[in-house]
């Protein structure tokens, strides 16, 4: 067969130009419009990357003014969204219910199909400022709470929490979402924003595009994954139990350990190098580092195998969401709250320099059969 002259999974093939993101996997590097990621984690707000990921430069403190004004403007979800999300049955999985309420926004957008300049960055602040309150409000409906409004004073981490819990967080929370939220923000070709990609390409809208990107970020090989790594945490329970349950496992056949191995990265991913910082530190102010401690083993483990594994973005935020307090099934809408911005600049670049994206296939079956009418088959 010609499995070997395809291009499986697309791995390696380079299929357009970008100015967005540069990954360099086999050192762990990783670039925002050319900016190191541990700068723009440690010195930056998510404000800041927005900014940056829509216009291409880091603003100064007027731009910077202007683009958390633009956020905070377009807060406030509209109550036709409020109610899709309402009315989602009862044990609804929240990416689903994210996907059906980010399609929804373009029902409530008097100029979805605005594909202007000012209209792009509209769609994309708008995007960026509604997925908070979308994850938030699904969140505490599904509590029996009502979703509170947006609260003015705060920025947009410090606010994402606000709308989740009621209350506004302590300045270490607030910053160690902020962080999470810069990580997550961009990835270039990644499952999720090569799927918008494929659909900005065809010129369809926005919407679309962010409607299928969180589809695509869902599954477990893609942002699913952080929601496994907690799962496996909570599943082995104790550090004692580690080594016997990972050798279980591991002898199963196509067994995947969440949190574990990238496309691109062949070592350690540069999120994961200061995720793991603020898995110690937020378990330091819980009163508890067990799962941070247990993490490290695990990724200690997976280092010295025959074949090592590293751990990707997901290892640590899962620790880390968990001592914040967060339950698992939020951890998959809290990446695609960072992500979208990052679908929507790379849905803004590829309309820019469009090429409808429509790749070949090897096919192995058989042409020019025989047709049988159907009461001979
Ligand atoms: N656990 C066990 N084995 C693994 C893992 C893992 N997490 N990751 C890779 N491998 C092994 C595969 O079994 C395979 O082994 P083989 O060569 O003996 O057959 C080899 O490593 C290569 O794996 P591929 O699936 O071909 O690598 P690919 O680049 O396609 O996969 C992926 C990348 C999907 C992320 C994979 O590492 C995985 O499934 N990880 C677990 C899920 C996960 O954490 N996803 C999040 C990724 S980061 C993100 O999307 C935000």
């Amino acid at each position: 067969m010609t499995e070997g002259m395809v291009a499986k999974g697309l791995q390696d093939v380079v299929v357009d130009d970008t100015w967005i993101c540069k990954i360099i996997g086999d050192v762990g590097k990783l670039y925002y419009y050319g900016y190191s990621i541990h700068d723009l984690a440690e010195k930056c707000s998510y404000e800041e990357v927005v900014f940056l990921l829509l216009k291409g430069k880091l603003p100064n403190k007027t731009e910077l003014e202007q683009v958390t004004g633009d956020l905070k403007q377009a807060r406030g979800l509209p109550k036709e969204v409020t109610d899709v999300i309402r009315g989602a049955p009862k044990g609804s999985i929240p990416m689903d219910v994210l996907r059906t309420a980010a399609s929804a926004l373009a029902l409530t957008d008097a100029k979805p199909n605005d594909d202007s300049p000012e209209g792009r960055y509209r769609k994309a602040i708008r995007m960026v400022a509604l997925f908070p309150e979308i994850v938030a409000a699904d969140y505490r409906l599904r509590r029996g709470e009502q979703p509170v409004a947006a609260n003015p004073k705060l920025n947009h981490a410090a606010n994402f929490l606000y709308l989740l819990h009621g209350k506004e967080p302590g300045a270490d929370a607030a910053r160690t979402m902020d962080v999470a939220l810069v990580l997550h923000a961009e990835h270039d070709f990644n499952a999720s924003t090569f799927t918008a990609r494929v659909i900005a390409a065809t010129m369809s809208d926005m919407y679309s595009a962010i409607t299928g990107a969180v589809g695509a970020l869902k599954g477990p090989l893609h942002g699913g994954a952080n929601e496994g790594v907690i799962k496996t945490l909570l599943e082995i329970g104790e550090p004692a139990k580690i080594k016997p349950w990972l050798t279980e496992k591991f002898k199963e056949k196509n067994f995947r350990l969440m949190g574990f191995g990238h496309r691109v990265y062949k070592t350690l991913d540069p999120r994961a190098i200061v995720l793991k910082k603020y898995s110690k530190k937020t378990g330091e102010e819980r009163g508890t580092t067990k799962w941070y401690e247990m993490s490290n083993e695990i990724e200690g483990m997976m280092k010295g195998r025959e074949k090592p594994l590293y751990p990707n973005v997901d290892f640590y935020s899962a620790s880390t969401y968990f001592m914040m307090g967060l339950p698992p099934e939020i951890y998959t809408p809290i990446f695609a709250v960072a992500r979208v911005v990052g679908w929507c600049a790379h849905v803004i670049e590829q309309q820019t320099h469009n090429r409808l994206i429509r790749p070949a296939a090897e096919y192995h079956g058989e042409i020019d059969k025989p047709f049988v009418e159907i009461g001979a088959r």
